[in-house]
């Protein structure tokens, strides 16, 4: 039987990522938030715990955490407080909805997050923290870096490679062996058909550097 999971973060990414893992039979203890606000609220019919202290009274090894801040500019969040909690000896669950459809061939890095219907295709390489989310497509061949977000919708075309803490924005299309650097952010329904260095914003069809 697999581990209970407690979800880091309490908001709209936290919920779908405790539906994938409720839909997938995983246990779900509840969520832990820094926003006391948040303290004693209900998502997906599960507690908001309290704040991290929460983690405390748990044994990492008895549980595992799955990390549940998502949104457009939080990829600069994401990562720094999943690298504290795996400091602290916690591990990250990988996330994985019944429905996506994901390759035998395809290789998923601990706490890569696949939501529902995404797709992952043969010898795509999905990233440590990673999010492929709902009904986005990783085709054939395509590297995702660490902790990259394709938001809903969004397809990378075969062999596209993506740098660490990029984000592909909902429905955007990235054309076949493109090479995004680390750190870029490809805005909604954008067209990517060229290579970009990385620490950029890209928008439109074709996709230009936003000024
Ligand atoms: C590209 C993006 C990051 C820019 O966000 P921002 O920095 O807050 O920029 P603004 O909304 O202030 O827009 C700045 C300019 O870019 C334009 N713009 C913004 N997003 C655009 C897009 N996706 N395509 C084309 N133009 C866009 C705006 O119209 C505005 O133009 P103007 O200066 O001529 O008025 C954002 O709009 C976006 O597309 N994010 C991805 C959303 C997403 O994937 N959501 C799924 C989450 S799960």
């Amino acid at each position: 039987m697999s581990l209970p999971v407690i979800i880091v973060g309490s908001g709209g990414h936290a919920a779908v990522v405790a539906d994938a893992l409720l839909a997938a039979d995983v246990r779900v203890l509840g969520f832990v938030d820094t926003d006391p606000d948040r303290i004693g609220a209900r998502v997906c019919g599960l507690p908001v715990l309290g704040s991290e202290s929460v983690l405390d009274s748990h044994t990492p090894g008895a549980a595992l955490l799955a990390n549940g801040i998502g949104g457009v500019r939080s990829e600069g969040l994401r990562k720094p407080v999943q690298d504290r909690l795996e400091s602290r000896g916690w591990e990250f669950a990988t996330v994985r909805h019944p429905s996506a459809i994901v390759s035998r061939f395809a290789t998923i890095a601990p706490g890569a997050q696949l939501l529902a219907g995404a797709i992952v295709q043969a010898n795509a390489r999905v990233g440590k923290g990673a999010i492929v989310n709902t009904a986005a497509v990783v085709e054939h061949d395509v590297e995702l870096g660490e902790f990259v977000h394709v938001a809903p919708r969004a397809l990378l075309c075969g062999a596209v490679v993506v740098g660490d803490g990029s984000h592909i924005g909902a429905g955007a299309v990235v054309r076949q062996h493109v090479r995004l650097g680390a750190r870029t952010m490809v805005g909604a329904g954008a067209v990517v058909v060229a290579d970009f260095a990385g620490d950029c914003t890209l928008v439109g069809v074709p996709a230009r550097e936003a000024r």
